[in-house]
C-alpha cells in the first residue's frame, strides 16, 4: 500500500499541467489551442508572454523534481524498496503527458524531466540542461534541443548512477519523449519545424 502511494502520489504531481494552470489563472488562451498544440513552455511562449512560459517552465520543472525527492524521503521513512524513487520518476513524467486533471492531454515532458533527472542525480540534471540550453539558445529550435538531451540522459544515467533502476527509468523516459516529439522529428526533417519566437508564427 506504502508504494502504491509513493507511485500514485508523483502520478498526481505530473498530471499538474502548469502550461495550463499558468494560462488559466493569467487569463491567457489555453495552450492547447494555439501554435503546437502542446501544454508546455515552449507553446506557451508563443502566446508572447514570457513569464507564463518562465512560469510553466519552473512549474513542470519542479514537480519532476518534487515528485523525486518526495519519493526518496518517504522510502526512506517507510523503508521501502529503493528503486520506487526511480518508479516515482517514471510516474511523474506519465502524469505529465496523460495527466488525469486534464483530460489526459498533457505536455512533451522536457521540463519535467529535466526536474525528474535533477532529483535523480544533479549532475545528470545540469548537464542535460546545460546542453538544452546551448541547442535551445544557439539554434533556436526547443524539440531539437529536447531530442538531444533526451538522446544523452541516458548515457549519462549509466556513467552517473549506480543502480539499475535509475537507468532503466531515465531510459524508458527518453523514449516516451522522443516517441511525444514525432510531429516535431517530421518537421525537422522536413524542414517546417517551429522556432523558439515568443510569438505564434502559424498566426492561430
Ligand atoms: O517542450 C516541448 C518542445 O520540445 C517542443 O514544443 O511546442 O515546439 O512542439 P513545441
Amino acid at each position: 500500500m506504502q508504494s502504491f502511494i509513493v507511485v500514485v502520489a508523483a502520478y498526481l504531481i505530473g498530471s499538474l499541467s502548469f502550461a495550463v494552470i499558468v494560462s488559466r489563472g493569467m487569463g491567457l488562451a489555453d495552450p492547447r489551442s494555439y501554435g503546437s498544440g502542446n501544454p508546455g513552455a515552449t507553446n506557451v511562449l508563443r502566446s508572447g508572454n514570457r513569464k507564463a512560459a518562465a512560469l510553466t517552465l519552473l512549474g513542470d520543472a519542479i514537480k519532476g523534481l518534487v515528485a523525486v525527492l518526495l519519493a526518496r524521503v518517504l522510502v526512506n521513512a517507510w523503508q521501502l524498496d529503493p528503486a520506487l524513487v526511480p518508479a516515482a520518476a517514471l510516474a511523474v513524467t506519465l502524469g505529465h503527458m496523460w495527466p488525469i486533471f486534464f483530460r489526459f492531454a498533457g505536455g512533451k515532458g522536457v521540463a519535467t524531466a529535466l526536474g525528474v533527472l535533477l532529483g535523480l542525480d544533479w549532475r545528470v540534471g545540469v548537464i542535460v540542461l546545460l546542453v538544452w540550453l546551448i541547442i535551445a539558445k544557439g539554434l533556436k529550435i526547443s524539440s531539437l534541443a529536447a531530442l538531444v538531451a533526451a538522446l544523452i540522459a541516458p548515457l549519462l544515467a549509466w556513467y552517473f548512477m549506480p543502480d539499475r533502476a535509475s537507468l532503466y527509468a531515465v531510459t524508458v523516459i527518453s523514449v516516451l519523449l522522443i516517441a511525444r516529439h514525432h510531429k516535431n522529428i517530421r518537421g525537422l526533417l522536413s524542414g517546417s519545424e517551429r522556432r523558439i519566437t515568443g510569438r505564434d508564427e502559424t498566426g492561430q
